[in-house]
C-alpha cells in the first residue's frame, strides 16, 4: 500500500508532532511516523514529564518527612508506596499521550505506527504491524536522541541503567552510583536521594553541571551536598560490573565502589539508526548529528530535520521551536528563532535556570559586562516559603546596559526565568527590568533587585 502526503514527519517527539500540527494548520496534508505506541517522544514517554512527576512526588515526600514539622505541621506515619508513585507517573504520561493523539486527530494529521526508513525521492517505508510506503513532497526527520554510555560499560536494563530504567525502578536502591554530574544525574540522583538512597555522583570533570554558570554550579554543589548527595569529581570510571544485586564500579586511582544500582548519565547521542540517511543523501557531521542549513534543510533536497537529532541544546522546547520555524519557513519563506534567549531549567530543589550568556562565555568572547546579584535570603516571599537558598544574577553589557544573560538558582527558578527571556527578546536593558514594578511579596522581586544591583542600587542588600 502507498499513500501520498505533502509532508511526512518521522518521529513524534516535541519536534515532530508540533511541526506536524503547525504544517496541518498551514494547509498541508501530513503523516507522522512513530515507532513507539505512545506519542510525545523521549520527552513524554521517558524524559521531561515522567522525571518531573517523580521530582514533584519525591519533593512532597521529603518536605513531609523533614520540613513540615518546622512549620508546626505534624504528620505521622508518612510512608512511601513506590508502586503508587509509579502509577501516578504513568497516569500523567498516558493522559498527555491521549492529548497528543487528540490534537493530531483534530488537525487531521494521520499517524502511522512503525519504524520509518527513508528510501530517497520522497519515499518513507514504515515497517510496522501493517507495513506501508508513504511518499511526501517534503520529509521532516525528528528522530531525537538516545542515551550514550562509556567504553566498556554496557547498561543491562536492570542494575546498570540509563534514565529510562532509573525512572521506573521498583524499589529504592540502598546505594545508587550516578555516573555524570549533568542534568539527568542531578535530577534523578535527587529523586532517589529524597526517597532514601545513598547517592554517590561520579564526575569526570573537576566541577558539576558543565555549561551552567560557574558561580551557580558552585552554589548548587554546596546545597546538594547539604541535602546529602556525595560528589566525587575528577573521577574516571573504567568499568561497571553487575553480579546478582550488586554492582562494582571501578575507577582510575581509587578503590572500587559497590552499590546496588548504577545510573549512567553521561550524555545523549542522535538517533539515526537504520534511518536510510545514506540512501536519501542526508549527511551527518562528525558527531553523528544531521547537518542542516538555517532553514533546517538537510543536504538532500526536500528533506528537513529538527530537534535533538540536529544537535545544539537537547531541550524539548528548543525542538518545538525548531519544528514550528522549519514548517513556517517551508510554507511562508519566513521563520525566526532567537537561540540566545532559549531558557534552560534543571528541576532540582532549588531549581536552576538560565537564559542568554554566562560569565565564562562572555569572558571568552571578550565582551565587557557588568553584573548584579541578589540573594533569595533577602526576599520576603522566599523567607515566608522557607526557600532562602540561591540567588539571581543579571549580566548586562558594560557600555549599553543591554541584558546579556540571567542566571537563577532558587525555588521556582524555572518559572521566574521567562521574565528574563521575554525582556531579552525585546532587547531590554537592566534598567528596563529595574524600572518595572514587581508585585510584593514575590520571588520575582529578586530579579528586579538583581537588575538594580547591576548599577549598585539594590534596595534590600
Ligand atoms: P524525541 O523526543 O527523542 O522524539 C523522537 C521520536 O522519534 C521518538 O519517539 C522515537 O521513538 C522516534 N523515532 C526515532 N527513530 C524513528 C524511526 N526511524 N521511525 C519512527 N520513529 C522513530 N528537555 C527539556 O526541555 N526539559 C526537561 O525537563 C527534560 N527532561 C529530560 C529528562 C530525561 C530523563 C531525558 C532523557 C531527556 C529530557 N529532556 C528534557 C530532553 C528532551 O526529552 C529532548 O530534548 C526532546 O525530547 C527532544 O525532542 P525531539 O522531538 O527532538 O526527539
Ligand atoms: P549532560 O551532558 O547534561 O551531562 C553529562 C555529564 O557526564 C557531564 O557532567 C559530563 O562531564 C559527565 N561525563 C561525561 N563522560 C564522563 C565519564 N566518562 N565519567 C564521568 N562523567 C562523565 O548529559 P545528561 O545528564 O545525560 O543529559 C542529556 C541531555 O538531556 C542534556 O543535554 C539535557 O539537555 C537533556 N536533559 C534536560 C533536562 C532539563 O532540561 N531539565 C533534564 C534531563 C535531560
Amino acid at each position: 500500500m502507498s499513500e501520498a502526503f505533502d509532508l511526512v514527519v518521522v518521529g513524534a517527539g516535541p519536534g515532530g508532532y508540533v511541526a506536524a500540527i503547525r504544517a496541518a494548520q498551514l494547509g498541508m496534508k501530513v503523516a507522522v511516523v512513530e515507532r513507539e505506541k505512545q506519542l510525545g517522544g523521549t520527552c513524554l514517554r521517558v524524559g521531561c514529564i515522567p522525571s518531573k512527576a517523580l521530582l514533584e512526588t519525591s519533593e512532597l515526600y521529603e518536605q513531609s518527612q523533614k520540613h513540615f514539622a518546622e512549620r508546626g505541621l505534624i504528620m505521622q506515619g508518612v510512608s512511601l508506596d513506590i508502586a503508587q508513585m509509579m502509577k501516578h507517573k504513568e497516569g500523567v504520561v498516558s493522559t498527555l499521550d491521549g492529548g497528543i493523539q487528540g490534537l493530531l486527530k483534530k488537525n487531521k494529521v494521520e499517524r502511522f505506527f512503525g519504524h520509518g526508513k527513508l528510501k530517497g525521492n520522497g519515499v518513507v517505508e514504515v515497517a510496522g504491524d501493517a507495513p506501508v510506503t508513504l511518499t511526501g513532497k517534503k520529509i521532516l526527520i525528528a528522530t531525537g536522541s538516545v542515551s550514550t554510555s562509556l567504553p566498556g560499560i554496557q547498561p543491562d536494563g536492570d542494575r546498570i541503567g540509563t534514565s529510562t530504567e532509573a525512572i521506573a525502578w521498583p524499589e529504592v536502591p540502598e546505594h545508587l552510583v550516578v555516573i555524570g554530574a549533568g542534568v539527568i544525574g542531578l535530577e534523578l540522583g535527587t529523586v532517589w536521594r529524597r526517597l532514601g538512597s545513598q547517592v554517590t555522583v561520579l564526575e569526570y570533570l573537576p566541577r558539576i553541571l558543565p555549561g551552567v554558570d560557574e558561580q551557580v554550579a558552585t552554589e548548587a554543589k554546596k546545597i546538594f551536598e547539604k541535602q546529602g548527595l556525595i560528589f566525587r569529581l575528577g573521577t574516571k570510571v573504567t568499568s561497571v560490573m553487575a553480579s546478582g544485586k550488586t554492582c562494582t564500579v571501578q575507577m582510575e586511582g581509587a578503590e572500587p565502589i559497590t552499590c546496588d544500582r548504577v545510573l549512567i548519565s553521561v550524555g545523549r547521542k542522535p538517533c539515526t539508526d537504520n534511518l536510510g540517511l545514506e540512501d536519501a543523501g542526508v549527511q551527518k557531521d562528525n558527531r553523528g548529528f544531521i547537518q542542516v542549513n538555517a532553514g533546517y534543510q538537510t543536504t538532500a533536497s526536500g528533506v528537513y530535520a529538527v530537534g535533538d537529532v540536529i544537535g545544539g541544546a537537547m531541550l524539548a522546547h528548543k525542538a518545538e521551536e525548531e519544528g514550528i520555524a522549519c514548517i513556517e519557513k517551508m510554507v511562508t519563506g519566513h521563520s525566526h528563532i532567537n537561540y540566545g534567549t532559549i531558557p534552560a531549567v534543571i528541576y532540582t530543589q532549588p531549581e536552576i535556570a538560565s537564559t542568554g550568556a554566562n560569565e565564562d562565555a562572555l569572558r571568552q568572547a571578550g565582551v565587557k559586562y557588568k553584573s548584579g546579584r541578589f540573594n533569595f535570603s533577602a526576599n520576603g516571599r522566599a523567607r515566608a516559603a522557607g526557600h532562602t537558598d540561591g540567588f539571581v544574577k543579571v549580566l548586562a553589557d558594560e557600555a549599553t546596559d543591554r541584558v546579556l544573560g540571567v542566571h537563577i538558582i532558587g525555588a521556582h527558578a524555572g518559572e521566574l526565568i521567562h521574565e528574563a527571556s521575554v525582556a531579552m527578546e525585546f532587547g531590554a536593558s537592566s534598567e528596563d527590568i529595574a524600572r518595572c514594578c514587581h508585585a510584593h511579596p514575590t520571588l520575582s522581586e529578586a530579579i528586579k533587585e538583581a537588575a538594580m544591583a547591576v548599577d549598585k542600587r539594590a534596595i534590600h542588600s
